[in-house]
């Protein structure tokens, strides 16, 4: 072989070795490592193709498919050795499967670049890692309907501001939780659906002159699709970026849900006790019990937000096509993975293993004027314009305040001094059961309402399961995931 550096793939122009501090920089593999079966799957594919177009004999195939199989034996047992002077995850693949197979070796590269290549895997990652994490999400809706079902009819009350505001039920509280899970699992399942796309075949941004069969490699790798334009394949990262704007948007939810635990589980609101098994004490004050998953549950939204943050900046006014900035995709990208999946994997066992107390709701209830509204709905049914009822039932919560008391403590002839409208059954509207049972709309917290509302979620969610369950890692990938023999090459 001609040229300088012998070692690198690239070596071949180069008459001066690396400088010794350039590899600790330029080199991916202590995070890119992370996409290595991803990257065999993509390397048994691509050399499949090969074999069909005629780039590749049935012994350098058989000699290529068998050493990589090899080799992703080696990494599920955690015997392969990722090294940094090989740079990357497709470099060290690629290494071994030289040292395994000799010159042969060689030929896998055909037609393909590191820029198509490692496109290829990131969206292959991102396509299991959505799966997986769609599966924790779902489990996350299951606890909320369970917790919703059992207090549809517990009387809470609902804030605005962080005041008390109107009765709702801890069911129906629960139910606001699992809407923005089923809508951050039906984002994750559209940028999956986008994810699936390949773009292998764009070569290093101008596609190739060899035959490749793109076609036949996104059916090996069950990819819906392939990418329109060869300097778009390599050098857009939306992919990553709608995951982390999802994930972004999914921990903004888990964040309020955690704060909202940790409010309730103090001792100011006791609303909920929270099992032991998720809550740390004080290593100096012996009374206390700290709600530490909830809190790092709010905590790890921040890290999220930032690998959005991280990415949106790197690709922001990247010439086309492939710039090796696009290198710093990864790291924000598997740490979000890793965090929202720590989180959305502890908080269905949190959720089961919390402690509602409706003694403590009720009592909330009791004070705090929540029913005002209700007395002035109730003057609106006798005909009061609702802006003068709104104004009666204001006096009527000042008149309270200044005697001490509340609303129901009133009698007929003190709401009638503030308006004539007032009828014989005024006072029987401040009954929190009666108030929830008739803020019966679609949506609303009647507990018939939240019974209807988690059934249609219920049902959405088994859409979605299905939905998840379709289109996910290709039965190649899961192959070389589990160590079960490769399916055969389809068509
Ligand atoms: N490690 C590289 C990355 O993650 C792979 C692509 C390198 N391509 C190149 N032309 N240097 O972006």
């Amino acid at each position: 072989m001609a040229g300088g550096d012998q070692t690198k793939a690239w070596g071949g122009r180069f008459s001066e070795g690396t400088h010794a501090s350039v590899e600790a920089m330029n080199a991916s593999i202590a995070f890119d490592r992370v996409l290595a079966i991803e990257d065999i799957a993509g390397s048994v594919a691509h050399a499949r193709m090969l074999l069909t177009q005629g780039l590749l004999d049935a012994d350098e195939h058989r000699m290529i498919e068998s050493g990589l199989e090899a080799i992703a034996t080696e990494i599920r047992a955690g015997r392969f050795e990722f090294t940094v002077a090989r740079e990357d995850v497709h470099m060290n693949v690629e290494g071994a499967l030289a040292d395994a197979i000799g010159p042969t070796a060689g030929r896998l590269h055909t037609g393909r670049s590191r820029n198509d290549q490692v496109a290829l895997d990131l969206r292959l990652w991102l396509r299991r890692e959505l799966t997986a994490l769609g599966e924790e999400v779902a489990a996350t809706v299951e606890a909320l309907l369970a917790l919703a079902t059992t207090h549809a009819e517990v009387p809470m009350p609902g804030y605005t501001h962080l005041q008390r505001a109107q009765p709702v039920t801890f069911g129906h509280h629960m139910m606001a939780y699992a809407a923005m899970y089923l809508r951050d699992l039906d984002r994750l399942l559209d940028a999956r659906r986008r994810t699936a796309v390949l773009p292998l075949g764009s070569g290093a941004l101008a596609a190739s002159p060899l035959p490749l069969d793109r076609h036949r490699v996104a059916a090996e790798l069950e990819m819906p699709d392939i990418t329109l334009n060869s300097l778009d394949g390599v050098s857009d990262r939306d992919a990553a970026l709608e995951s982390l704007a999802a994930l972004s948007i999914l921990m903004v939810h888990t964040s309020r849900l955690a704060e909202e635990l940790v409010l309730w589980a103090s001792q100011e609101f006791a609303f909920i006790e929270i099992s032991d098994a998720f809550c740390t004490g004080s290593s100096l004050m012996p009374q206390k019990k700290n709600p530490d998953i909830p809190e790092l549950l709010r905590g790890k939204a921040g890290r999220v937000f930032g690998a959005l943050q991280a990415l949106l900046v790197t690709m922001k006014g990247l010439p086309l096509a492939y710039n090796k900035d696009m290198q710093e995709d990864k790291e924000p990208v598997i740490d979000a993975f890793a965090t929202a999946r720590v989180c959305m994997g502890i908080l269905p066992a949190l959720l089961g293993a919390i402690r509602v107390r409706p003694e403590r709701l009720m009592a909330a209830l009791a004070d705090g004027f929540l029913l005002a509204t209700d007395l002035a709905d109730h003057l609106v049914e006798q005909g009061v314009p609702f802006r003068e009822a709104h104004h009666v039932v204001g006096a009527a919560v000042g008149l309270c305040l200044e005697r001490g008391c509340r609303l129901e403590d009133l009698d007929i002839e003190a709401l009638r001094s503030l308006h004539t409208a007032f009828g014989d059954d005024a006072l029987s509207v401040l009954d929190p059961a009666r108030s929830l049972a008739r803020r019966d709309l679609p949506g609303g917290p009647a507990p018939g309402r939240v019974r209807e509302s988690i059934e249609r979620a219920s049902a959405a969610l088994e859409g979605l399961r299905e939905r998840l369950a379709e289109a996910g890692p290709s039965a190649l990938e899961r192959a070389l995931h589990a160590g079960t023999p490769l399916p055969p090459p389809k068509g």
